[in-house]
Formats: structure tokens, sequence, C-alpha cells
């Protein structure tokens, strides 16, 4: 069996996405200690919707091919259901990952949170940060990091 998806190979070698928002709303970065793979997303926000997102990753495929679902899976969506994402949500729209890839998904619902949390701080808008700082992912403990 290929160790990634087709779907992993295809958003690795056409990246959705990215890029920079020279005038985001939000821009949230993410990166992980033992790989160093980091992650930036910057988000436009218009009304509570997430109008246009773009990302820079400096790392894996699989971080790579993470951050383009991700901003796939959120692109034209409200808030609330971006804050909704789950690393576990992103893995399962790349049709899965190898156990010891799977923290490169969490990488992308890291940043995305991170990004609406600055929306958040710039425009004053109370919320609950302990909702958006990273947490442990949707995975048991152990298959992540
Ligand atoms: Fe660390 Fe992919 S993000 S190996």
């Amino acid at each position: 069996m290929a160790l990634y998806s087709e779907k992993v190979m295809d958003h690795f070698r056409n990246p959705r996405n990215v890029g920079v928002i020279p005038d985001a709303d939000g821009v949230g970065e993410a990166g992980n200690a033992k790989c160093g793979d980091i992650m930036k997303i910057y988000l436009k926000i218009s009304d509570g919707t997430i109008t246009d997102v773009k990302f820079e990753t400096f790392g894996c495929g699989s971080a790579i091919a993470s951050s383009s679902m991700a901003t796939e899976m959120i692109k034209g969506k409200r808030i609330e259901d971006a804050l909704a994402l789950t690393n576990k949500a992103v893995t399962e729209a790349l049709g899965g990952l190898p156990a010891h890839k799977l923290h490169c998904s969490v990488l992308a619902e890291e940043a995305v949170k991170a990004a609406l949390l600055d929306y958040y701080r710039k425009n004053g808008i109370a919320c609950d940060e302990a909702l958006l700082a990273p947490h442990a992912c949707a995975f048991g403990e152990g298959e992540t990091r």
C-alpha cells in the first residue's frame, strides 16, 4: 500500500492557496519543535466570513498537504465553522496520513486557530482564548508527536 493517499500527493504537488495576504485581518503561526516545521496562515474576514485564506509552510510534504487542505476547508466559511476545524477532519479529508505524520495536520489546526485569535485580538472581540490555544489533538497522545 502506498504511504500517502492520492489526495495527500495531489495537495503536496499542487498546493492550493499558497502565498501571503499583505493586509490580512488575522495571521497565525504554528510550529513543531521536534521537526522544526513552521506553518503560517493569513485570513481575510468580512462580516464573519473567511473571504480569503493563504498559507506559507516551511516543512514536510504532509504539512504542505495539510495546510492546503485546511485552507480549502475554511475558505468561504463562517468563523464558527473554521473554529470547529480539527486536525482529525483535515487528516480524514486527505484520505489519511501515516501515524508518524499526524502531527503535521495538528499544525494546520493550530495555525488556523492562531490566525482567528489574532483577528479577535486586533478587533477587540472577546473570545474564549482557551478554545483557540494549542491543545492536544483529536488523535490519541503519542500518535501525533
Ligand atoms: Fe513535522 Fe511534517 S510537520 S514532519
